[in-house]
């Protein structure tokens, strides 16, 4: 089956061409094409993402970005058996400009098209290539080995842990209470005057630490590390960032002060998503832990999270680096999911006419 893919949730114009098989007991993926326009040089002056920009962006770069992936995977529109765009959650006049590029499509050429879920696409990250981090020697990636499946998503909007029992069985177990992570890390890292988005900035600032001479101890907090749920808050994180800076810079420059902080804002943030993660998985036995969402693009927490699952002897899955941060790939395969049957809205589109009708954007749809 070849699916196109549309995302347009955020700030990324993407399209994918993925080719898909076995079903749900052996399911394969190739991609074909996985085109993205980023809109980080329009944003990143405000310091983050401005939503009527972004649709604008959107709206000028959706359809060359398609006929990019189409052109790249040396397929055209008749050869594509269905259409699967992210319609929520995201931002409205985002999600808007892919949905309805989309249901245009699918209208005009009489293709099936799934609305996908961006979250379970994040999920459906790891199954697209078969770089894994395995602690386990000979790991079958089949259903009888993955499920219960444990999953933390962590992204720009969201951190939750999630329960994955089969395709399309989601619990969410636990999630944040204010700000998500990668929230957390882009708006730390606005507050040291750094780059956006934070993520990438805050770990490129923390890996000069150890070769900087400033070496006075910042200690920052880790907020609800010890709580008996499985929630996260990070909103005291960036008050508690804030202060600190404030104070240090009476003192110090900010070229001395910021790898240190930048550090030690990536160790708490790492430091709370793998202890909740531990607990989860020493609580609820599950067969394998995953990770996704852009925040799983960290080196650190990668790293960290390979060493401490290890202990467990449970099978950690990673998704390859071009696959965390948002892409369309992703949504293609969630596609399929929902083609056969494992997605968490479950019908089986493919055999009715016109469902064009039927996918609206929805700015807060849940798992
Ligand atoms: O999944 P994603 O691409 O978009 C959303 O669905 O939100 O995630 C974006 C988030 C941003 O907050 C960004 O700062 C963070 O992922 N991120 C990272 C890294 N790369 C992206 N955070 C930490 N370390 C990274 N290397
Ligand atoms: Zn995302």
């Amino acid at each position: 089956m070849f699916i196109l893919g549309i995302e347009t949730s955020c700030d990324d114009t993407a399209a994918a061409v993925i080719e898909a098989k076995g079903g749900s007991k052996n399911p394969s993926f190739s991609v074909l094409a996985n085109v993205s326009y980023s809109q980080v040089a329009i944003h990143k002056k405000y310091g983050g993402i401005v939503p009527n920009l972004a649709s604008r962006a959107h709206l000028q770069k959706i359809f060359p970005t398609i006929k990019g992936a189409l052109s790249a995977a040396k397929t055209k529109l008749d050869d594509i058996d269905l259409i699967a765009v992210t319609r929520g959650p995201g931002l409205m006049p985002s999600l808007l400009i892919g949905v309805n590029a989309a249901r245009a499509l699918a209208y005009k050429f009489r293709k099936p098209i799934f609305g996908v879920n961006h979250i379970e696409g994040h999920i459906y990250s790891n199954w697209l290539k078969p770089i894994r981090e395995f602690s386990i020697l000979n790991f079958q990636f089949s259903k009888k080995n993955l499920f219960p499946a444990l999953i933390l998503v962590v992204s720009g909007g969201h951190t939750e842990l999630i329960l994955m029992r089969d395709y399309g069985k989601y619990k969410i177990i636990g999630q944040t209470l204010d700000d998500a992570a990668g929230e957390c890390f882009d708006k730390t890292a606005r507050l040291l005057g750094l780059g956006f988005p934070g993520g990438p900035h805050i770990a490129a600032e923390a890996a000069k630490f150890s070769i900087s001479n400033f070496q006075f101890p910042i200690k920052l907090p880790r907020p609800m590390i010890n709580s008996k749920d499985y929630n996260f808050s990070f909103s005291g994180l960036k008050t508690a960032v804030l202060y600190s800076y404030n104070d240090l810079i009476r003192k110090y420059s900010p070229k001395e002060i910021r790898p240190a902080m930048a550090a030690e804002i990536q160790n708490a943030i790492v430091d709370v998503l793998i202890t909740k993660t531990i607990k989860a998985a020493k609580d609820l036995n599950p067969k394998t832990v995953m990770i996704a969402g852009g925040v799983s693009a960290n080196k650190m927490l990668r790293e960290k999270m390979t060493e401490k699952i290890g202990l467990y002897n449970i099978p950690l899955i990673i998704p390859e680096l071009i696959y965390s941060t948002d892409n369309a790939a992703m949504i293609a395969a969630a596609g399929y999911f929902s083609a056969i049957g494992g997605s968490a809205y479950g019908e089986d589109y493919l055999k009715k006419k016109e469902t064009w009708k039927k996918i609206e954007a929805d700015a807060n749809l849940n798992l």
